[in-house]
């Protein structure tokens, strides 16, 4: 795969055929699900009881993204149902380092993510605690927003880092992914692109994949 990595959001998915969906995206290499507590972000999903029958339905490892409050209380928990990847928020947790070594304990690839506005220097000198960064390219909350072209500057800030330390971290966008925005925020140096819209608002999901992956790799 070229070390482009297309997680689809089943956030645009229908959530009332979440089998027929998981089923359209075999071709993804991580499944993306937004946990939103309408605390962290003015949205409200699901929970650990919704993700771990996805976890039971899918084929394609589980990507979560955590938006909200408390992450030490929860993500264990979705480490625990056998997320591959677990990310919670940068401006939700007290101890990022210490929760991110938690869920490595357990198994899973530990993330951080930021918001927007939210810089990215503290992490510099921690970039090896985490599995990835996930660098938010619109207010996290809702699919289908613009992406930010703003916030391309914390990504080539961050592989520069990566590169300079050697760090294996992958760095992640989400947020406004589609066939016009993913080759700069690959050329910024992102790895590992979120799409919801893109992916699962097309006729042919694995086709969109498939197109997504070879514009990012471009
Ligand atoms: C937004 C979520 C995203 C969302 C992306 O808060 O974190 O994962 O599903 O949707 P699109 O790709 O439609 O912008
Ligand atoms: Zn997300």
């Amino acid at each position: 795969h070229d070390g482009v990595r297309i997680n689809p959001s089943i956030l645009a998915a229908d959530f009332a055929n979440m089998e027929a969906s998981l089923a359209r995206i075999q071709g993804a290499d991580f499944v993306h699900v937004d946990v939103m507590d309408n605390h962290f972000v003015p949205n409200l999903t699901f929970g650990p009881q919704m993700v771990r029958r996805i976890q039971e339905t899918s084929t394609v490892p589980l990507d979560v993204h955590l938006m909200i409050e408390a992450p030490e209380r929860w993500a264990p928990e979705y480490a625990e149902l056998g997320a591959a990847s677990v990310t919670f928020h940068l401006e939700a947790s007290a101890e990022p380092v210490t929760l991110a070594r938690r869920l490595r304990a357990m198994g899973a690839r530990a993330g951080v993510a930021v918001k927007p506005a939210t810089p990215v220097e503290n992490l510099y000198d921690v970039l090896d605690e985490f599995d990835q960064i996930l660098v938010m390219t619109v207010e996290p909350g809702f699919g289908g927003q613009s992406f930010m072209p703003e916030t391309m500057p914390k990504l080539t800030a961050l592989a520069a880092e990566a590169r300079r330390r050697g760090s294996a971290v992958w760095l992640q966008v989400d947020g406004g992914i589609g066939e016009s925005t993913i080759a700069q925020a690959a050329e910024a140096g992102a790895d590992t692109f979120v799409a919801g819209s893109a992916v699962f608002g097309a006729s042919d999901p694995d086709a969109a994949i498939t197109s997504l992956r070879a514009a990012a790799a471009s």
